[in-house]
């Protein structure tokens, strides 16, 4: 009876505070290809119809770098170009399940002028990553090309949407798929990202997305301000991150079940992609980050009341935790729908793929000790979907 009292009481609380408000998924934006593609290492103006820039500011054990991903897909193949800030090696992973496991991942660099990119998979949260053919499966990478000037470095591929190997994710036109990204400074695959990694969501061309034809819509560049709305909003989710990690680091404290402090680990990594960006449009965050307090009171509120659920056990702590993603889940789509900026937009989605990651996380943990976690706040099609991910 308790638990229903508080889930109603924290449901009004968000719902009369605007901070759940269903939206629909914001529309893709893609514009029109208007040059051939072709694998030599340079990506021109209309060779790809999609873009993002993805950006990690430094951290301890980071430099801090940046990768702005191309690519244009038809019914059939997959057209991809990475050009990242490292003379190392950079990587994309599709469709990771937890951090890294399950990505189907493809890592490569440019050496002495021999471009090298290799399929492949990860078979744990935080490797190993060995090649498909390694573990029976094929290369499936059929043309690329890479290049390197000034501490750039791109490579351009294709490979087919369904590849049929079962160490490569599936495609279909229109589908938004997550990608997890890194980047090294040398060249060697089993040396550990220290420039950059990050998270974020390719939605390929087809299905109901829309096409603009105005030349640039879907570009990388940056807007020069942004709107009230936006500027709020940015700041908003910079707490509501900080929320995150501040309840799972007390929840670690309480319970010392390690999913927390690892988690908390990728959220103050998603409080510093939503600084990077704040601090490229001079927006102030508060200059206080002390442990659980927080200037939106809301938040304050949430974070009081999941702490408080959270202390009880080590099963409700996991509980809590995958409500407050269901929130964040919410609260970043709607945020996501209210900008048009690309680099922002970008960042949004690659915060969402790491929610639904961590909701998945949570849910899987819980059912590890046979319990089923129901959606508090997500539409029940929308939580499968999440948490079924294979
Ligand atoms: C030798 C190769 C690699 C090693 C040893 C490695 C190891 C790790 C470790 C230990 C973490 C936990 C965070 C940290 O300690 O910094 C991590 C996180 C992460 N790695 Fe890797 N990694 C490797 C390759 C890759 C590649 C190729 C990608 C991208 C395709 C990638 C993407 C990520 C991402 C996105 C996270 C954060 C996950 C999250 O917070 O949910 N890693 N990795």
């Amino acid at each position: 009876m308790k638990s229903i009292l508080v889930a109603l009481l924290l449901g009004f609380m968000l719902l009369f505070s605007g901070c759940i408000q269903p939206q629909d998924s914001p529309v893709a934006v893609e514009k029109r290809a208007t040059e051939v593609w072709k694998a030599d290492g340079s990506v021109g103006d209309g060779e790809y119809t999609h873009s993002m820039l993805l950006q990690s500011s430094a951290r301890q054990g980071y430099s801090g770098g940046e990768m702005v991903v191309s690519w244009r897909n038809d019914q059939e193949y997959l057209y991809l170009a990475m050009n990242g800030s490292t003379d190392g090696w950079l990587a994309i992973g599709f469709e990771p399940l937890e951090w890294m496991k399950d990505a189907d991942m493809i890592l490569a660099s440019v050496q002495n002028g021999k471009t090298v990119a290799l399929d492949e998979y990860c078979t744990g949260n935080y490797g190993p990553h060995v090649e498909d053919t390694m573990l029976g499966g094929t290369d499936d990478i059929m043309e690329f090309a890479g290049s390197q000037k000034a501490g750039r470095t791109v490579i351009e591929l294709k490979r087919k949407l369904d590849t049929g190997d079962k160490f490569d994710k599936q495609f279909s036109p229109g589908q938004a798929i997550s990608v997890i990204w890194a980047l090294a400074d040398s060249p060697d695959p089993s040396f550990k990202h220290n420039v950059a990694y990050g998270e974020a969501i390719m939605t390929l061309s087809g299905g109901q997305t829309a096409l603009a034809e105005a030349a640039g819509t879907g570009s990388v560049a940056s807007a020069a301000t942004l709107s009230e709305r936006e500027s709020n909003g940015l700041l908003f989710i910079w707490e509501e991150e900080k929320m995150a990690r501040d309840l799972y680091t007390a929840l670690y404290e309480k319970q010392s079940d390690p999913i927390f402090s690892d988690l908390a680990k990728s959220e103050q990594s998603h409080m510093d992609q939503a600084r990077a960006i704040m601090d490229e449009y001079g927006l102030l965050i508060p200059e206080k980050d002390e442990q659980g307090v927080f200037e939106n009171q809301t938040l304050q509120k949430i974070y009081n009341e999941l702490l408080a659920r959270g202390n009880a056990s080590n099963e409700d702590a996991l509980k809590a935790a995958a409500t407050f993603e269901e929130i964040s889940i919410i609260d970043l789509k709607k945020e996501l729908y209210a900008t048009q900026v690309e680099d922002v937009k970008a960042m949004y989605q690659g915060l969402l793929a790491g929610s639904q990651k961590h909701l998945r996380s949570y849910v899987r943990d819980l059912e590890d000790r046979n319990v089923k976690y129901d959606p508090q706040y997500l539409d029940r099609d929308e939580f499968e979907g999440i948490v079924k991910v294979k």
